[in-house]
């Protein structure tokens, strides 16, 4: 082979390699044991003096030529792949995909709005089980054995004695038995009750209230009532205070808030003053202290606030639903 011709056709062989392999696969070829270079300096032996020395001279320059031209091309291909494995490329001209946030769901929404009123007057945020003894949920709360509350169409019993609560005002009872007064209590969760409709889910949240201290009486739940009502309505609203029946509190509310629309009082949630009887059951003196609590359902001032008539509708996750509330 000519020389100065291989030697063109060796680095454009070299500047072809697409990577390091193929850069090794050419330099054992011509640098290697049994290579081109190694061969073409085999045959030196068999030429004269000054052959010897022209084509020694010649032969190691090409293999210097060789030599370089492989170190090079292999830095170029270990910078880029060192620099592909630190750095990510933008292509800032591609298209973007619209990313989709979630957010909190209006329940969890309404929740914490209404806990953050509620902490602002000082109270905490409690919570119990949602399976609970019968004590809890009924009779330590002054509910007679023969309450339509208690029966099978109204409560998921577990056996005699244990049910899924079917009210937060269990959770009076666990903070009174526990807790000396001052007491300033919220308790948000989870209830159930056998009954679906329209504006009934078997699993529905409410949100209790409880403040029990020396001198706590009627006009102090009205006031909490009143601006609570006020907060999370977030408008001007009729609200009037209904006498009405609970066991656990005497005197007893509901409190209705005037519909515009249908020209309707509605009714939006109970409460009342703690019932002597419950000061009993937990042992606080009725004489010493005085309290009152209230118990209202997330689902229903929600349907109420945003006009929803269907309560099922807020829990089948239906993103037109759920988008409008982000
Ligand atoms: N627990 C009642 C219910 O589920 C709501 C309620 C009414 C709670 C009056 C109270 C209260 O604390 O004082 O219907």
């Amino acid at each position: 082979m000519c020389v100065q011709k291989s030697i063109k056709k060796i680095l454009f062989e070299i500047n072809q390699c697409k990577n390091i392999y193929e850069l090794n696969l050419v330099k054992s070829k011509y640098l290697g044991k049994n290579g081109y270079i190694n061969n073409e300096i085999k045959k030196i032996k068999i030429l004269d003096k000054e052959r010897k020395k022209n084509f020694s001279i010649k032969i190691n320059k090409i293999k210097k030529k060789i030599i370089n031209a492989i170190f090079l091309k292999k830095k170029f291909y270990i910078s880029l792949k060192n620099s592909s494995s630190q750095r990510r490329f933008f292509d800032v001209s591609l298209s973007y995909q619209d990313m989709k946030n979630g957010s909190l769901h209006i329940v969890t929404q309404s929740i914490n709005k209404i806990k953050s009123f509620f902490e602002k007057l000082g109270c905490e945020i409690v919570f119990g089980p949602e399976i609970e003894h019968k004590y809890y949920n009924f009779d330590a709360l002054n509910i007679k054995k023969n309450h339509p509350s208690r029966n099978f169409q109204d409560t998921f019993w577990f056996n005699k004695d244990y049910l899924l609560r079917t009210q937060t005002s269990s959770v009076q009872i666990r903070v009174m038995k526990k807790k000396k007064p001052p007491i300033r209590i919220i308790v948000p969760g989870k209830v159930y009750r056998n009954d679906s409709d329209l504006t009934h889910s078997p699993m529905f949240h409410q949100v209790e209230g409880l403040i029990v201290d020396k001198n706590i009486n009627f006009s102090n739940l009205k006031w909490i009532m009143e601006n609570f009502l006020l907060n999370f309505f977030e408008e001007k609203i009729k609200m009037r205070f209904r006498s009405s029946y609970f066991p656990f509190t005497t005197p007893s509310m509901e409190v209705d808030i005037f519909d515009k629309n249908s020209r309707k009082w509605l009714e939006v949630l109970g409460c009342g003053m703690v019932h002597p009887f419950v000061f009993q059951n937990v042992k606080i003196n009725p004489y010493k202290y005085s309290g009152c609590a209230f118990g209202l359902g997330i689902e229903r001032i929600i349907m109420l606030k945003y006009k929803i008539s269907d309560i099922r509708s807020l829990f089948k996750n239906d993103l037109r639903l759920l988008k409008q509330f982000k």
